[in-house]
């Protein structure tokens, strides 16, 4: 299979990519698959603007000049897109988002209704092969309230995908912490294994993976003990 990871944290040693390497370890146990992985903040991406060059040509590319066309040919040749990024302001990084908005020359000016209802641009091309599953870490120790607007935009973006959204990411950078974040990386790469063959996740092994790793007034007190 064909990954494209999309890292949107703008950190070298970022806590949600701890998780996707974890996952990604799990996911070639079983058979090495073609790993492509980007580092969205080394990359020169700029805002979309809105001029819909992309519609009237309808090639699938964008007429900005810079690295935001070579990442469309991977999006679209890709079995399985990772997005790993941390949550920013109850959503994703803006450099991350200025990628996702470039995506736009991958639809048309055409408009679908959906069998829910819903009014979707018509795809360029067969994209319902690729498989988005998004792993979002996070500085709060809750879920709710924090999580939500994002899964709401990813599920209407991507079409349901598998989202695993982990609270408590900073303890994944903390050397005193591995106590508590080596099960979850275990449980990162046994979610990889899983993934190779069933291409998602069960419900059970999203919960597994969203669990906090401490309780949240223990992690809010250490928090607090060192701001
Ligand atoms: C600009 C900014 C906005 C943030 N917004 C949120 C937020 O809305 N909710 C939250 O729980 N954490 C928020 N955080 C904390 C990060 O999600 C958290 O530190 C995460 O572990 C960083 O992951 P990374 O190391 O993979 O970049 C924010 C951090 C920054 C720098």
């Amino acid at each position: 299979m064909k990954i494209l990871v999309l890292n949107g944290s703008p950190k070298k040693k970022s806590d949600t990519f701890r998780m996707t390497e974890a996952f990604l370890k799990g996911l070639n146990r079983n058979g090495e698959h073609e790993v492509h992985i980007i580092h969205v903040i080394d990359k020169d991406i700029a805002p979309c603007r809105g001029c819909f060059s992309c519609w009237m040509r309808s090639d699938g590319h964008c007429v900005i000049q810079d690295d935001q066309n070579a990442i469309l040919d991977l999006y679209r040749n890709a079995d399985v897109i990772l997005w790993s990024f941390p949550l920013y302001c109850y959503a994703m990084p803006s450099h991350l988002k200025a990628l996702l908005d470039r995506t736009i020359p991958l639809v048309q000016m055409k408009m679908v209704r959906e069998a829910d209802g819903t009014v979707r641009h018509e795809a360029l091309a067969d994209f319902s092969k690729i498989h988005t599953l998004v792993i979002c870490g996070c500085g709060f120790p809750q879920w709710q309230g924090n999580f939500d607007g994002l899964k709401l935009m990813c599920a209407t973006c991507f079409g349901n995908p598998d989202i695993v959204c982990v609270p408590e990411a900073p303890l994944l950078n903390i050397p005193e912490a591995a106590i508590v974040a080596d099960p979850l990386l275990a449980r990162f790469e046994k979610a990889g294994e899983e993934y190779a063959s069933a291409l998602s996740l069960s419900p059970e092994t999203v919960a597994a993976l969203e669990t906090p790793m401490i309780p949240s007034e223990d992690y809010i007190r250490m928090v607090n003990s060192v701001s």
